[in-house]
């Protein structure tokens, strides 16, 4: 907008309103006539005062018009339709790029059921402290009602929910994460239930005032939760898990609660199909606390000879997994989501070819750097950085740039995003949408670990793979040296996820045990063990799949391993390790070290874990601790 003149900035801001109220009136009409529906969109609308509402229908020319309205409101731009056709590059406001934490609550009747993990608030008080900032909230705004499916709509493991958005951004994006449309309100209209998301970016519109391009409110944002209601609220934040309401708000936090109840979990887990040579087809499922290269793993390319011998992974979901005891014995489990979210920074054709495709068109692309073809870029895309950009920040950018400080400038925000559809995986699963769900053989845990930890091993069985999931953490420091840092513990990958007490999770995990006739198989990895030079000791990335052929050879035909204290664990011929010439036998028993020293300062750091749990851990686990010791 640079250059032109703040008149006109402000006669376009008013021809966008009207516009905005012309296209309602148009496109309005989907409203469907379920009255729980309708009666809770109207009193939201009396509440927050919008100018008008939108029905979404979920459809292409929707989905068009939405990304029009955000290039028109300033906020993003369409790219090179011959480099990425239908995509768009957003920029956020600087103050809000992220989850918020620490402004996450669980607004539950009782403090304890919320657990000393979480956020609480009295949801009384919550409410009324929301009220008094919805009121009015969406003055000069559109309320788009967005209808959403998580899962494939009709599945036995799907649930529904209604988003109310004042954000184009939230309709574009929500439309690409879910299946969004009116066919959702047929499921709707069955019982009734959907879980409420009611979302605003907290920046009224006085008539005639120039919009921001971003609006937000990070003074007063928040997001809140209200399990027994199946209520999602939040305030003031545009960006990501704060807004997109049904990824970590509804698939993790409200599922969660919903899953303790219904006899299900909800995980944030990834779902991968491994084909061994024989055409045999084993799902996995596997839980990494954030920056673990989750979103890689999940689309994992076998080294060559493994291709070659004719195994194959496919994707079923790379963030959230739903699982639910199925009729035939086994955990089923589907991704509630339809598509990527993924941390954009780091993520290339080396690191990841099946992301860099899934991203080739119809992608949002919000806090990265704009090429001057149109195109985008951001840090280790590429080994070398084009001469010049616009950075995330609007601003012109080039190589080896510093700030103030003489810090290197990043093009892009480190939690810079790409929303991509599911289905442009070029090794999506032919399974993904199958509303049964895929049968779940083993579950994974893992940490980023400098120490202590092997590369694998297995639990002796499923209280045991609970213990492990439950003690699953990561160095804070980086341990460069053999020392070992502060562990942040991160219990299944759920710590800031889990919508209840994280005790009585360990104990519905527990429970799930007896709802199921084949248990998954449970496994602990670690990608980033050191030596103790400090150099990692295993390459990862595609190379992480000889540990997953080992994981799958175990659950099908019972591959050979070695009793040890913590679990079973294959020998060096076990794993594959062809081509791999560095990993010598010297290297591998150091990499599978069980180090009885590390392994007592690990009890004892469990312990603040355990200590802060305490009044709702499972006796199961606090045994578990007893009987490692004891074999230690
Ligand atoms: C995510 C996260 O954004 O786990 O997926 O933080
Ligand atoms: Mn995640």
């Amino acid at each position: 907008m640079a250059g032109m003149s703040l008149a006109g900035v402000e006669k376009k801001a008013q021809n966008r309103i009207m516009n905005t109220a012309k296209n309602e009136v148009k496109l309005g009409e989907n409203q469907p006539s379920i009255p729980q529906v309708t009666d809770w969109v109207k009193e939201i609308a009396d509440l927050t005062q919008p100018d008008a509402i939108f029905w979404c229908d979920g459809s292409e020319k929707e989905d068009k018009l939405m990304r029009d309205r955000i290039v028109e409101s300033g906020a993003g731009l369409w790219l090179n339709a011959d480099k990425r056709p239908n995509s768009l590059l957003v920029r956020s406001d600087p103050r809000d790029v992220a989850r918020v934490e620490e402004r996450t609550f669980i607004c539950c009747k009782s403090k304890k059921d919320a657990g000393p993990t979480n956020n609480w608030r009295e949801p009384s008080i919550m409410k009324a402290k929301l009220n008094g900032l919805l009121q009015g909230c969406m003055k000069g705004r559109t309320l788009y009602v967005i209808p959403f499916s998580m899962g494939p709509v009709g599945s036995p493991i799907a649930q529904y929910g209604i988003e109310i958005s004042d954000s184009p951004y939230v309709v574009a994006n929500m439309r690409t994460m879910t299946r969004m449309g009116s066919k959702v309100y047929d499921e709707i209209a069955k019982t009734g239930n959907f879980v409420k998301c009611l979302h605003s970016v907290g920046s009224p519109l006085a008539e005639g005032k120039q919009d921001f391009p971003w609006p937000c409110d990070p003074e007063n944002t928040y997001v809140t939760h209200f399990p027994e209601e199946r209520l999602i609220i939040s305030y003031g934040s545009g960006y990501g898990g704060n807004a997109l309401l049904g990824k970590k708000c509804f698939a993790l936090r409200i599922a969660s609660a919903m899953g303790r109840d219904e006899g299900w979990m909800a995980e944030h887990m990834l779902i991968l199909g491994v084909k061994d040579p024989k055409g045999e087809k084993t799902y996995v499922t596997a839980a990494f606390p954030s920056a673990c290269g989750k979103t890689n793993f999940a689309m994992i390319i076998p080294p060559k000879h493994l291709k070659e011998e004719g195994w194959e992974v496919s994707c079923v979901g790379d963030d959230i997994a739903w699982i639910k005891p199925g009729p035939d014995g086994w955990l089923r489990a589907i991704n509630p989501e339809a598509g990527f979210f993924g941390v954009a920074p780091g993520t290339s054709y080396d690191s990841n070819p099946m992301a860099m495709d899934s991203i080739k068109r119809d992608t949002i692309f919000t806090n990265v750097a704009l090429t001057d073809d149109g195109d985008i870029w951001w840090e280790g895309m590429t080994k070398e950085a084009p001469a010049h950009l616009i950075d995330w920040k609007g601003k012109d950018w080039t190589p080896n740039q510093k700030d103030g400080e003489g810090k290197p400038v990043l093009s892009s925000h480190p939690n810079s995003r790409f929303t991509a559809p599911a289905q442009n995986c070029p090794i999506i699963d032919p399974d993904w949408e199958n509303p049964e769900g895929v049968r779940i053989s083993a579950m994974i845990f893992g940490g980023r670990r400098a120490t202590t930890m092997p590369l694998i091993f297995q639990a002796f069985n499923w209280v045991h793979g609970v213990y492990l999931g439950a003690t699953v953490g990561s160095e804070m420091t980086a341990a460069a040296a053999g020392t070992i840092g502060q562990v942040r513990r991160d219990p299944m990958a759920m710590l800031p996820f889990c919508g209840y007490d994280m005790g009585d999770y360990f104990a519905h995990w527990l429970e799930m045990r007896c709802l199921v006739k084949h248990v998954p198989r449970v496994f602990h990895v670690n990608w980033f063990r050191k030596s103790s030079e400090g150099k990692f000791l295993w390459p990862g990335f595609g190379d992480n799949m000889r540990v997953l052929k080992w994981i799958v050879q175990r659950c099908q035909h019972g591959a050979h391993a070695l009793e040890t204290s913590i679990g079973w664990v294959p020998e060096y011929p076990d794993l594959d390790l062809k081509g791999l010439e560095s990993m010598t036998p010297e290297k591998f028993e150091e990499l599978q070290k069980i180090d009885p020293s590390e392994w007592h300062r690990e009890l004892v750091l469990q312990d603040e874990l355990f200590m802060k749990l305490y009044s709702h851990l499972p006796k199961e686990l606090v045994f578990q601790r007893e009987l490692l010791i004891s074999r230690l």
